[in-house]
């Protein structure tokens, strides 16, 4: 069979000016490339052509071809939606009301951590964050706390199989409490300064509502010379004031931490019986909340500080256990577990 392209491409080019419609334009394809369209028949009649005669036919097919693939490509540019034969007025209900997105909110731990650091940068405190992968020196050592300290058992720490190469041989450690931060920021600093450093630390306890093996501590330490017990206690006041309430009252209880010297322990009375006696404070009136002291002489000396040079501070905080007296939570478990029901409620 013979075709005569010239002729084709003539009716192409006539049909294709009437095209002003979506349905027109796509009877327009199907006529021309279509399965059983136009080309597919040149194609078809290629094989009982000559050798010769077979590319000559074949490029002509495939110019045309290409006529009518930009014929079709301009003409989708210039079909508008209102000229299409589908109203697109009829396909949307405008009306329907719209699919609201859920706005998310900082979790109760990272609300409560927020605001007892920004309590206390308000009191010219700076942050900083320590590693979550401690030395012994740091966690211990350099704090004071004696090799043979239960607290540095394996039942109380959790050690690594990685080896400390700063202390050549022994193992290093996810840090227990936040005590380490002191530590560093001491043999990074000169005096005076004031930071507040807040994470999360590890132990191996077993899992119940009132312990947890990761939990978060908020740590304090302001160094400088002639600090003393009254400046601790007019601190740590202030701050139960403004976090707690006004009407909150604050007691120090004479404890012991290796790390510093005096050291107490931070009780406020009850909040819910304001110091009446009740459950939630054990019938006692007071609920305890950090520990606290001035830094002992010994850290200064792991620190490299020359001997009677300075004085400081330190305080240390569990931040579950303040938010669960604040909020009224009994179970720690809660905080982990990502059950909107709680989180929601905060
Ligand atoms: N590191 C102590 C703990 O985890 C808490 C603590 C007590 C921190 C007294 C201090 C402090 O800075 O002075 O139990």
């Amino acid at each position: 069979m013979k075709w005569d392209f010239k002729q084709i491409e003539q009716d192409v080019l006539a049909e294709a000016k009437e095209i002003s419609s979506q349905s027109q334009l796509e009877s327009f394809r199907i006529k021309y490339l279509g399965k059983k369209g136009v080309l597919a028949q040149i194609y078809a009649s290629l094989a009982a052509l000559s050798v010769e005669e077979k590319p000559v036919i074949g490029k002509q097919a495939n110019s045309l071809r290409k006529i009518i693939e930009n014929i079709i490509k301009e003409k989708k540019k210039t079909i508008s939606h209102a000229s299409s034969d589908i109203d697109i007025r009829n396909l949307i209900d405008v009306t329907i009301p719209g699919v609201a997105t859920e706005q998310g909110h900082k979790h109760i731990l990272t609300q409560t951590i927020d605001e007892i650091c920004s309590l206390f940068e308000r009191l010219g405190f700076v942050i900083y964050e320590g590693p979550e992968i401690e030395t012994e020196f740091h966690n211990f050592t350099a704090l004071n706390i004696p090799v043979d300290h239960p607290s540095r058992d394996a039942f109380d720490t959790f050690y690594l199989e990685q080896e400390d190469k700063e202390n050549k041989g022994r193992y290093l450690l996810l840090r227990s409490h936040t005590s380490p931060g002191q530590i560093r920021i001491m043999k990074q600093n000169t005096p005076p300064f004031a930071v507040v450093i807040p994470g999360r630390v590890y132990r191996p306890d077993a899992v119940d509502a009132s312990h947890s093996f990761m939990f978060h501590q908020i740590e304090g330490l302001l160094v400088d010379k002639d600090v003393k017990f009254s400046h601790l206690k007019g601190l740590l006041s202030v701050f139960c004031k403004r976090f707690f309430g006004e009407d909150i009252k604050m007691r120090l209880r004479p404890h012991f931490f290796p790390f510093t010297e005096p050291s107490a322990e931070v009780d406020i009375s009850c909040y819910i019986c304001k110091g009446k006696g009740c459950s939630v404070c054990g019938r006692k009136g007071w609920l305890e909340i950090m520990g606290c002291g001035l830094v002992h002489p010994k850290v200064f000396e792991a620190v490299g500080y020359r001997k009677n040079a300075y004085t400081g501070l330190a305080f240390g905080l569990g931040v579950e256990r303040i938010a669960m007296l604040k909020y009224g939570i009994h179970d720690i478990r809660l905080f982990y577990e990502n059950d909107k029901r709680f989180l929601v409620q905060f």
